[in-house]
């Protein structure tokens, strides 16, 4: 009972903001500039579908080359078939929540033969359900933090972002709701599962990361993150049907939620130093409310423990 007006409560702060209202509102004010990618090599991850498929899509339909990272090999054929420039677009079949496969990717043929200059992080998933794979994680974490976490790490060390690179990770307004905390990030026990607070506490975790990537990284590449709104995807019709009949006429569609990925692709403004995350072209505070700024973990604690788990420790 608690639980649920607490639910209510966030929803109905941010209805106006992460609504296609909001959208609506904060798109009224901007000029018409069409993007110009040409040259460029963006990787898009979770590609199949929803805002990943619209970014990778749109980013293809403005002159980048275009590595689409899925593991449907069926809709990876239909994204190829729908490209403006299909000789642009790579597909690469891969299952984001392994591991082992997403530490290779590094040195794949299509992702060694041209720098990086933009990553999108975008693969991400709200399960009800508590699932291992086969290397132990529980899905949702190994899907949304650790495989972005490896990725990434694995593309710098491996030399393979170009001049000027830009990481664009994919969070959520659902990390407003939770401090930092890496307790049951990775909930490996069934009975202790709870999908909503484990994915808002990877997104949570995103936005840390962003920061300390930043500051360790000192632009080389430039990481930024963002939050698309609320998006009438697949993904939500799967994991919060509820929430999508409800506010069905409310959601924004993918175009809506993917625009501030292709904006800070263009627009390259520089990273909020004191933290932040981009929603609508506008970088909004990391906090909205008082208790979540109180975290039990450091950033550095966060990234050893990724780093932990990575090595299988
Ligand atoms: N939609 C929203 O309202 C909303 C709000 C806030 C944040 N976000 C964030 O935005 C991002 C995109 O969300 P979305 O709603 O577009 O998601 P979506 O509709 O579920 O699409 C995600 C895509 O990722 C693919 N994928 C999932 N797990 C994968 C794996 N292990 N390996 C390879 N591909 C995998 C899915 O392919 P399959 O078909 O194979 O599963 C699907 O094509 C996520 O990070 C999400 O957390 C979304």
């Amino acid at each position: 009972m608690l639980r649920s007006i607490a639910s209510l409560f966030f929803y109905a702060r941010f209805l106006n903001r992460f609504s296609t209202r909001g959208y609506r509102r904060a798109a009224a004010d901007w000029p018409t500039v069409e993007p110009d990618f040409s040259g460029q090599t963006w990787l898009v991850t979770g590609a199949t579908g929803g805002i990943g498929r619209y970014t990778a899509l749109a980013a293809n339909s403005y002159g980048a080359r275009v590595i689409a990272l899925g593991r449907n090999p069926h809709a990876l054929d239909e994204l190829k078939t729908e490209a403006s420039a299909p000789r642009r677009l790579l597909p690469v079949e891969v299952d984001l929540s392994c591991m082992a496969a997403v530490g290779k990717l590094a040195g794949q043929r299509a992702i060694k033969s041209q720098p990086v200059d933009v990553l999108v992080n975008n693969v991400g998933v709200l399960l009800n359900a508590h699932e291992l794979t086969d290397e132990g994680f529980e899905r949702s974490f190994a899907t949304n933090m650790l495989g972005p976490f490896v990725l990434t790490e694995s593309l710098r060390q491996a030399g393979r972002f170009g001049d000027d690179a830009l990481v664009i990770n994919v969070s959520s307004g659902g990390m407003y709701g939770t401090p930092l905390v890496t307790e049951a990030m990775n909930c490996t026990e069934p009975d202790q599962f709870d999908g909503v607070a484990a994915y808002a506490r990877h997104k949570r975790a995103m936005v840390v990361l962003t920061r300390w990537w930043n500051e360790q990284w000192q632009g080389s590449p430039t990481v930024q993150v963002m939050h698309p709104g609320w998006v009438d995807t697949a993904g939500v019709r799967t994991s919060l049907p509820l929430f999508r009949r409800t506010l069905k006429p409310l959601l924004r569609n993918a175009e809506q939620g993917a625009d501030t990925i292709l904006w800070l692709a263009q627009a390259r403004p520089a990273p909020p130093p004191e933290g932040g995350i981009w929603l609508d072209r506008s970088c909004q505070p990391e906090h909205e409310f008082a208790f979540t700024r109180r975290s039990p973990v450091s950033p550095e604690q966060l990234v050893e423990y990724l780093r932990l788990a990575a090595s299988g420790s």
